[in-house]
């Protein structure tokens, strides 16, 4: 933390002094850590709205400005000139690498891709129709039960051993997962091929037949895990990081955040926003559904559309768009329709009176779907896709937590609302 000042607090008569300290860019912190010890009471912040739980030097969000800086660069340029194991470097260790240092954690992923068989035994007890997601959680949590040489946080060596297992394994668990859904032979990682080509080949390829990656998709799916990779303290990140705070092994940490990505309102939305195209199904549909999202006793929302940080538009969103009518060129998907009612959703929603003032705008989740879609990814494994990139972004965060000198067990407390003390009524004595 750089710069400090003081805010005045005046409770019960009593004055408090609060240090106030700036970061680098973005918003100042006041330091309400010794509240509770000076005033008896406890903040109050459901779902964090104005709490910050870090001091971190990963990832940047400017809601209001639609920005968003992996270790200060820009996503934008990142996306347009970066590749996804560049960016896993970025995160991890804080610089961009030197052509020594790319060449040499791209060899220690390659040569990492591989799983323990016996995992491959672990798979068959899952039902074949298991959610992918199900399995992503399962098969995650059991990397500790395979790879227990590398679960002790205080040693530096094992931590960054189980860094890499990951990154590099949860591309080959997610493709898996896969196969083993849709009732297809596993496919073994190619080391000849770079990482998101490997997925694809992981994901599409067929023992019968030889199977050439294209490209451009490989380009587009490289882009797609860019764009989710990290997102400061998101719901699955904020659940990694409380996760580790116990000491727990990272693989428990990243299983944990996968479970919480699982959730609609955070990674489950692309899923989500798929789904929802899909049941309004026509451009005339539109109007009823968007009716249905301002109803306040309607439960339904636009999935794919607001965020908790960007008020403005989300800057993958427009990447996403980019990339989406890339992949339907290249795939010469002319009409979809699921693409023309997104078009025209997006366009509602932006001229719309309540989604202006609430500042609901498409997410990286509106286009995203349509985009997985056009792959070939059916929309159970959309989530999936998204936790192979979030793997990187958990990771590093955790890594941050772990080696900071301050870091304790995250134990926040509670407002009680409940019955106060009362004594207990045997069965006797009731009615
Ligand atoms: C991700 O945090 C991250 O960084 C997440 C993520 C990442 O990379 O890690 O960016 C990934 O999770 C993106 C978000 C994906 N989720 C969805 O697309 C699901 C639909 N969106 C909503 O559920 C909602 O917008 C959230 C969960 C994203 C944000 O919720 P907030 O910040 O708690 O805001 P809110 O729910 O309080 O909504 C504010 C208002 C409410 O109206 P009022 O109570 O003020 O009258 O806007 C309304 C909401 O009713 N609203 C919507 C809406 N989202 C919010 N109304 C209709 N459709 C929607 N999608």
């Amino acid at each position: 933390m750089s710069g400090s000042d003081k805010a005045k607090l005046s409770i019960g008569g009593k004055e408090l002094e609060l240090a106030i300290q700036k970061g680098s860019i973005g918003p100042a912190v006041m330091d309400i850590s010794k509240f509770y010890a000076d005033t008896g009471m406890f903040t109050y912040d459901p779902g964090f709205t104005s709490t910050a739980s870090c001091d971190s030097k990963i990832t940047y969000i400017d809601g209001n400005e639609g920005v968003l800086l992996y270790r200060g660069y820009p996503i934008e340029q990142l996306a347009e000139q970066g590749d996804f194991l560049e960016t896993c470097y970025l995160l991890l260790y804080g610089e961009l690498p030197t052509h020594a240092q790319k060449a040499d954690f791209t060899h220690r992923i390659t040569y990492h891709t591989m799983i323990h068989e016996q995992m491959s035994k672990f798979f068959t007890g899952f039902r074949r129709d298991a959610h992918p997601m199900a399995v992503m959680c399962g098969a995650l949590g059991a990397l500790s039960a395979f790879y227990h040489d590398s679960t002790d946080i205080n040693d530096p060596h094992q931590r960054m051993v189980a860094s890499l297992r990951m990154v590099a394994k949860t591309p080959t668990i997610a493709a898996m997962a896969y196969k083993y859904h849709i009732g297809q032979p596993f496919v073994f990682p190619r080391n000849e091929l770079d990482y998101s080509a490997n997925f694809l080949h992981m994901c599409f390829s067929v023992p019968c037949e030889d199977y050439k990656v294209n490209p451009v998709l490989a380009r587009a799916m490289d882009r797609i895990f860019m764009l989710h990779a990290d997102h400061e303290q998101n719901a699955s990140t904020s659940t990694v990081r409380l996760a580790g705070s116990s000491g727990a092994n990272p693989f428990a940490c990243i299983a944990a955040g996968v479970a919480c990505l699982w959730g609609p309102a955070h990674g489950g939305a692309n899923e989500a926003a798929l789904n929802m195209l899909s049941e309004i199904g026509s451009v005339e549909n539109i109007p009823e559904y968007v009716a249905r999202a301002k109803d306040k006793d309607d439960p339904f929302r636009l999935m794919g559309f607001g965020h908790r940080v960007y008020k403005n538009y989300d800057p993958r969103a427009k990447i996403m768009q980019k990339t989406c009518h890339e992949v339907l060129a290249e795939l010469g998907i002319k009409d979809d329709p699921l693409l023309e009612v997104a078009m025209e959703l997006e366009r509602i929603a932006l001229s719309d009176e309540y989604f202006i003032q609430k500042k609901l705008y498409p997410n990286i989740d509106f286009y995203s779907g349509i985009t997985l879609k056009a792959l070939g990814f059916p929309t159970t494994m959309f989530t999936v896709l998204f936790a192979v990139a979030r793997t990187v972004g958990w990771i590093a965060q955790w890594k941050e937590m772990i080696e900071d000198p301050d870091q304790r067990i995250g134990r926040p407390r509670q407002l009680y609302s409940g019955a106060p003390r009362r004594d207990y009524v045997p069965m006797s004595k009731r009615k």
